[in-house]
């Protein structure tokens, strides 16, 4: 019998387990609050299945252009696309001599196209692509342009070897690296930073992973680095380094923990957010460990910067030369040797670049299994600017993330397919929207979808949403899109620093018209049932973040038992003192509410001669109880919960 017992738990455990894994666990810390359906956005399915995608949108127009096997696709972010040549894998679009500049894998040979678009698009030239395109999508590739100039790395040989990141075109010398800098690179970004007063000192960063060239059993196997070489470095003399970058500089970039010597060692993703002043450019780093947890490290350019200016030179003994390596000069090929030696064989810092926001430990670290991060800056109405991480798992949803002083408050997740993993991810920030590429299809997420915090003022302000504040309107956007552009809407009612409920009433005293705040969702029922049987009762979960429970005649009250996305009360045998009122009530912050409510009757004897309509509920298992299909398995847990007990008699 005990055999029988214990594998009846079992299957129990497994159902939990399974029903479970798509929905967070109450109480968990770094949990999405809310759990979004998707509905809000905007679906564009492609003709055939894409296995590598990229996406590119000029810095002052409004579209957005898509390069798949085959296709590049030119997007209006709000609709509509229009379909353009190509014959291969898409690998690099850039705007590059006032056309489209875009290059494919072209069946092992790596190929561009200068596109026209005029009234269809046109080709008007092609190119050579190798050290552009990969060979194949799964090779590693990066572009950017700066300024006319195209940058890229992308393998020279068919085996994917000779990747470097070079200036591959353009109006300033092609420049290349000295092959020695790197150990079997894969580049992740690369990303220019401009200094308004100061252009001659402007820098290109590369982000990039490594092989660690310490061999020891407890070194990681790979290192992060960021490299950076000067916008004006058009290389050495014709007899020394000759088209080769005579600025390159590198310095290991740490996430982690540095007390504890416990690093987030691969470099997943970089976003680099711009500020008008160089120095206040952050560059947000995302990071897997080797025990597959992942982080989020922030950086600013100043101090990366600053690094480079003052660390000695990894290996390097003898005094510092004149011109300090890698300072940015407008004549480079005139450097002395003494400069572009230290260049050459030194070009390590021996410090290390830690997290400058957050030094002892990562912004965020958490079990997701991030792969992509792009961050936003909205104003709420509270006139502060706050910076909101969407970060992309591995299984096709969004994390929307408040960023705070020193933690990440998870607003959201949206589900958008449960198909594939993520391929690529854009921010279209003017129209506050995501743009999100998948191998079937892409998406387009509204970053403001306040009408999901629409039922009161307290949920708008618990959501915690700067793009969103409560007006008169309901939960409304702070961002007010025009055709042409963007401009922030004053006032609202919200409390993103401290997510307190009470900025509603005290506004509510203010005006007196308000609307009486009781949710739509509350439905309070009357449920006959018999003496004796196992009854549950169910109450939706809105936000993850509360604490739910059940209060039972006003008093005793009991925690609920999450199930998936609902809180349920078990009665495993329904005795006198069951009977009476039960309410569901939600806590969160100051915000105490009723989300649902029972009262649960004893069955009268003759049940057949009552009308049908007054026994709402009886039979849960019927058609009006969205729940039905959760009876068996709570059947289940009514029947383990009484075998537990024999068993303890046992
Ligand atoms: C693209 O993906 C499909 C499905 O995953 C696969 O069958 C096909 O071989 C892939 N194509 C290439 C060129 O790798
Ligand atoms: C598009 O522009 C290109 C280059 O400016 C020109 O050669 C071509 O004739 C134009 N095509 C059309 C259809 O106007
Ligand atoms: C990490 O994930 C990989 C791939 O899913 C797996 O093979 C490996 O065992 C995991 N490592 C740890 C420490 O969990
Ligand atoms: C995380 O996602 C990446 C990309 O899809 C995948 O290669 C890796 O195996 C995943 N890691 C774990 C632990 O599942
Ligand atoms: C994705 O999820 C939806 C709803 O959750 C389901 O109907 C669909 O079958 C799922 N698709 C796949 C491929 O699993
Ligand atoms: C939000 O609620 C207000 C009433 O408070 C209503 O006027 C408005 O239409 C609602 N907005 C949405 C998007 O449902
Ligand atoms: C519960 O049932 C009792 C008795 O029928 C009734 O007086 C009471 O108003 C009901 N309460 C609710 C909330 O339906």
């Amino acid at each position: 019998m005990q055999g029988l017992y214990l594998s009846i738990l079992l299957d129990l455990h497994l159902t939990f387990c399974m029903m479970t894994t798509t929905t967070p666990s109450l109480g968990l810390k770094g949990i999405p609050r809310r759990i979004l359906n998707g509905d809000t956005t905007h679906k564009v399915p492609y003709q055939t299945h894409q296995n590598h995608t990229v996406f590119f949108r000029p810095e002052t127009k409004d579209v957005l252009y898509l390069g798949g096997t085959n296709l590049v696709l030119k997007i209006d972010v709000d609709t509509n696309d229009v379909e353009g040549p190509c014959e291969n894998v898409i690998m690099v679009i850039q705007e590059f001599q006032d056309s489209l500049f875009v290059c494919g894998t072209n069946g092992q040979k790596p190929q561009c196209w200068k596109l026209v678009h005029n009234q269809s698009t046109e080709i008007v030239e092609s190119y050579e692509g190798t050290g552009i395109s990969p060979y194949v999508y799964t090779q590693n590739s990066l572009s950017l342009t700066v300024e006319g100039d195209l940058y890229a790395a992308a393998p020279l040989e068919h085996d994917g070897s000779y990747l470097q990141f070079r200036r591959k075109a353009g109006g300033r010398t092609n420049v290349w690296m000295y092959e020695k800098w790197v150990l079997e690179p894969t580049f992740v970004a690369a990303s220019w930073v401009k200094r308004n007063q100061d252009p001659e000192n402007e820098k290109i960063y590369i982000f990039f992973r490594e092989k660690n060239s310490d061999n020891s059993p407890e070194a990681d196997p790979w290192i992060t680095r960021v490299a950076r070489v000067c916008k004006v470095d058009e290389g050495g003399s014709k007899r020394f380094f000759q088209n080769t970058w005579t600025s390159f500089l590198k310095a290991r970039l740490v996430c982690g923990f540095p007390k504890e010597s416990l690093y987030f060692n691969h470099l997943r993703d970089v976003y680099v957010l711009h500020a008008e002043d160089w120095r206040d450019t952050r560059v947000y780093a995302l990071f897997t460990s080797s025990w597959n947890a992942t982080a989020v490290c922030v950086y600013s350019i100043a101090d990366i910067d600053k690094l480079f200016e003052t660390s000695a030179f990894k290996g390097y003994e003898g005094d510092i030369p004149d011109p300090r390596p890698g300072t940015c000069v407008t004549n480079s090929r005139g450097l002395p040797y003494t400069t572009l030696n230290v260049v050459k064989d030194h070009s390590e810092m021996s410090e290390w670049i830690h997290s400058s926001i957050h030094p002892l430990a990562p912004l965020y670290v958490s079990n997701y299994n991030y792969t992509k991060v792009v961050v936003d800056q909205v104003q709420a109405a509270d006139e502060h600017m706050y910076n909101i991480l969407l970060l992309a798992t591995d299984t096709g949803t969004i994390h929307k993330c408040l960023e705070l002083d020193s933690e990440l408050f998870i607003i959201s997740e949206t589900q958008l397919s449960n198909r594939s993993a993520i391929q690529s991810m854009i921010l279209a920030s003017r129209k506050k929207k995501l743009i999100v590429g998948f191998a079937e299809d892409m998406f387009s997420l509204d970053l403001q979808p306040c009408q999901k915090y629409n039922s009161s003022c307290a949920e708008c302000v618990l959501s915690r949403d700067p793009y969103c504040a409560w007006t008169q309107n309901g939960c409304t956007s702070t961002v007010v899109m025009s055709d042409s552009s963007a401009s922030f809407h004053r006032g609202g009612i919200q409390n993103i620093k401290e997510q307190q409920t009470s900025v509603c009433t005290a506004a509510l005293e203010g005006s007196q018209s308000r609307r009486e705040s009781t949710p739509a969702s509350l439905d309070s029922e009357t449920v006959y049932v018999m003496l004796g049987v196992s009854f549950y009762m169910s109450c939706q979960i809105d936000s993850y973040h509360a604490t739910y429970t059940w209060v039972h005649q006003g008093h005793s009250s009991s925690p609920c038992q999450q199930l998936g996305p609902r809180c349920l009360h078990l009665i495993t045998a329904m005795e006198h003192g069951s009977y009476g009122n039960y309410k569901c009530m939600s806590k969160e912050q100051d915000h105490t509410r009723l989300v649902t409510e029972y009262n649960l009757t004893k069955q009268p004897i003759l049940l057949a001669s009552l009308p049908s309509s007054t026994l709402k509920t009886y039979n849960r298992c019927g058609k009006r109880n969205n729940a039905a299909a959760l009876v068996s398995h709570v059947e289940w847990v009514a029947m383990s919960v009484a075998f537990m007990a024999i068993f303890a008699r046992l």
